[in-house]
């Protein structure tokens, strides 16, 4: 990458341009999005990173919509007074909140200071950075849980669909509980992961207790090996592994090593692991990504592992995935390989059923024909055979937790193992820590899938199309994986139980 003092040389040099494209004439080509990450600014604009060169981020489309509701925020109306600007525009204060200057003139240098004016946005200015934070015991317990803004905009815009008054006041309710924050492209990542540590850190520092925010690690190359639905912009090749590493874990590891003063969970690459356990053999997408899910774990643990504010968790798949017994003692292997590789990097636990539909208890199920010989046909004794298994394995933490987003009711699927949209679902039991009494290794109860986002397409022309979003109990039509949902999340909000 070219030096700033080289880049402000030929700024020096700037001539005019078209607001779109501003950033050719001076020899270097324009970000491919207006939302690109700001490296530098000077007075022709500013500037972003690709493919290790400068790039120019077009200003018009930036400042010709109202790309602040995107995020949660209103357009100013009044207003051209820059407080703050970030990767996606500037930012005013309307009405003691945050609002995006539409048309607004991008500053020669962002304002500080600007951050206890918002009260319900947030930290768009600086927000202090206070004294080293460290997890001890149960990373969920005593805190308060930060609440993603972009899914509050997702339910406000839900409910702007919706007439019903009784499920309004539902969709109200999941205003108020804290779901995970999915960094699941590199453009998200830079787009989601520093903004909401620091709005949670300014809710931790305006207030008395501190607030945990919960992240999913999730863009391995290779990514969704078995399936279609949620195949990701990394391949398995080495330039995608590389890209990977200095594009995507690098920069979470430089946020994280800056926002040290609060408590961060990471859920670890949902299904990656768990395919490694039972998929290699049968998919060969699964054994070319094989190489770069264990390379990609054990320098992302050693790198995340030794931060005394974070605490991972890596996904385990759910009961009727590697419940069975033989699966469980391949995963023994597995998981106690990859924590082993990462070392001295910490892991903290595993996380079960993310974004799945298993019931946490199904009394009525035991090993048997009906579960075809699984010994694990709920979560709950998933999660016990699993503690056991990993113990003896070795592996020292050995602590759980369990997405009850969409797992409420046990619906009528058409195999235990369906994980695509399915109907009927019902919101499950709220995010809460240590929520088993005598099960001193279930650190939490959260949601991590957050409920109304698909699982995949249904639309059979679809490049991710799979055809478990296909089958007979998946709802359709369905839009693309992490797309919102309607129909889905209004059956989930009647269904929730317990009830909202
Ligand atoms: C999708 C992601 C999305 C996540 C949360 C996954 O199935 O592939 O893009 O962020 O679900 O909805």
């Amino acid at each position: 990458m070219k030096a700033v003092f080289a880049l402000s040389a030929v700024a020096a040099l700037a001539a005019k341009a078209s607001a779109a494209c501003w950033s050719e004439s001076q020899g270097y080509p324009c970000c491919s999005s207006a939302n690109a990450m700001v490296w530098f600014t000077d007075a022709s604009g500013e500037w972003g990173v690709e493919n290790n060169d400068w790039c120019g981020i077009p200003k018009a489309a930036a400042s010709s919509s109202c790309w602040a509701a995107s995020q949660g925020y209103p357009c100013c109306k009044s207003t051209s007074v820059v407080e703050y600007t970030d990767a996606s525009g500037s930012w005013g204060i309307e009405n003691g909140d945050w609002c995006g200057i539409v048309g607004g003139t991008t500053p020669s240098k962002p304002a500080t200071g600007a951050s206890t004016g918002a009260s319900t946005g947030g930290a768009k200015g600086d927000v202090t950075v206070g004294s080293q934070y460290s997890h001890s015991g149960n990373p969920f317990k005593g805190h308060k849980f930060f609440v993603n803004p972009y899914y509050v905009d997702e339910v406000d815009k839900a409910i702007a669909q919706m007439s019903d008054s009784s499920l309004i006041k539902k969709a109200e309710k999941m205003k108020e509980y804290s779901n995970a924050i999915w960094l699941d492209n590199i453009e998200n990542m830079n787009n989601w992961l520093e903004r909401n540590l620091k709005d949670a850190l300014a809710e931790q520092n305006a207030g008395s207790e501190t607030v945990l925010t919960v992240f999913v690690v999730y863009d391995l190359p290779g990514r969704d090996c078995h399936a279609l639905a949620s195949n990701g912009e990394l391949l398995a090749n080495d330039g995608d592994m590389e890209r990977y590493k200095t594009e995507y874990i690098d920069v979470i590891d430089e946020k994280l090593a800056t926002y040290k003063s609060q408590p961060i969970v990471l859920v670890i690459e949902p299904d990656s692991l768990a395919n490694l356990v039972t998929n290699l053999e049968t998919t060969p997408a699964c054994a070319d990504s094989e190489k770069y899910y264990l390379d990609g774990h054990a320098y992302l643990i050693q790198k995340f592992g030794s931060y005394p504010h974070v605490a991972m968790y890596l996904d385990i798949g759910h009961a009727f995935w590697l419940g069975w017994d033989d699966n469980r003692q391949g995963a023994a292997k597995v998981y106690s390989k990859v924590i082993k590789s990462g070392s001295p990097g910490k892991v903290r636990g595993f996380a079960s059923n993310v974004a799945n539909y298993t019931p946490w208890e199904d009394p009525e199920l035991s090993r048997g024909p009906d579960t075809e010989w699984n010994s694990c046909p709920d979560e709950k004794r998933y999660i016990e055979a699993m503690y056991k298994d990993f113990k003896s394995a070795g592996i020292s933490s050995v602590y759980f937790i369990e997405d009850t987003s969409r797992n409420g009711v046990k619906n009528d699927r058409y195999h235990p193992g369906e994980w695509c949209n399915q109907m009927g679902s019902g919101i499950g039991a709220r995010p809460q820590a240590n929520p088993v009494s005598g099960m001193d290794y279930l650190d939490a109860f959260y949601w991590v899938k957050p409920y109304g986002e698909s699982d995949g397409t249904s639309d059979t022309s679809a490049k991710r199309y799979d055809g478990y979003c296909g089958h007979r109990t998946a709802m359709k039509p369905a839009p693309e994986a992490g797309q919102w949902f309607q129909a889905f999340f209004e059956e989930g909000l009647k269904n929730a139980n317990p009830p909202l």
